[in-house]
């Protein structure tokens, strides 16, 4: 379904070019759940955004269902991403100007659901996450937890084809963390989706199918 071929990618950091990913390949062979760890700036992110089409690699190719996808243009690249893939950003990126339940149900409107129908499905997922007694508030009045969970809400909401979650689970106590996983793992089975986990919580990585460590820029099964 999804296939990476010698991958690399750089950057210019002053006058020096750093080489994060180096000639990674990476392919999802009919497995589900798959965890990406290493050391804070191995480059974790780097890779999701990959995957996720928010980055171009140096070089590369990216393989998405026999079709390769560099180099197709930004606004195929932005459907495939409203249609197919879900993101949970280390850092939220949730949407300041709107309240809870917009914000998850803003890539159901940007898809052309009814707002009707998107609300509906919001308010279950408000619901699966403990949440609903916030769903008129603006997120920054939430605290970091409560945050995350509604970026997790926005990703799963489409049901994507594709989850890249970049460290999901980085504010969430316990109970918090394996409820998100819980969800996480029933796209699987309902809805044959594919995650690509970033994180350090080996509670987490206990429960995925494979997991990958990312060492002088490729990724190592572990
Ligand atoms: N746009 C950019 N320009 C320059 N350098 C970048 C850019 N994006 C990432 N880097 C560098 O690439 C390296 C890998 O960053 P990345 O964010 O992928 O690491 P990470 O494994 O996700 O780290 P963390 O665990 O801290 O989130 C870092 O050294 C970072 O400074
Ligand atoms: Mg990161």
């Amino acid at each position: 379904m999804l296939n990476l071929k010698n991958i690399s990618q750089s950057y210019l950091q002053g006058d020096s070019i750093i080489n994060v990913l180096s000639k990674l390949n990476f392919s999802v062979n009919g497995v589900k759940n798959i965890g990406v760890i290493g050391p804070s700036g191995s480059g974790k992110s780097t890779f999701l955004n990959i995957l996720g089409m928010i980055e171009t690699p140096t070089s590369g190719e990216y393989i998405l269902k026999g079709n390769n996808c560099l180099n197709l243009s930004q606004n195929l690249k932005t459907e495939i991403r409203k249609k197919f893939i879900g993101y949970i950003f280390q850092n939220n990126q949730l949407l300041e100007d709107f309240n809870v339940l917009e914000n998850i149900a803003f890539p159901l409107i940007l898809n052309g659901e009814s707002f009707g129908d998107a609300k509906k499905k919001s308010l279950t997922l408000l619901s699966k996450l403990g949440l609903t007694n916030k769903k008129f508030i603006k997120p920054g009045l939430l605290s970091g937890g409560e945050q995350q969970r509604i970026a997790i809400a926005r990703a799963l909401i489409k049901n994507p084809i594709l989850l890249l979650a970049d460290e999901p689970t980085g504010s969430l106590d316990k109970n918090n963390s394996s409820l998100v996983m819980d969800l996480i793992l029933s796209l699987a089975k309902t809805n044959n989706t594919v995650s690509i986990i970033a994180t350090h919580n080996l509670e987490i990585i206990k429960r995925l199918d494979i997991c990958y460590k990312i060492e002088k820029g490729k990724l190592i099964e572990i």
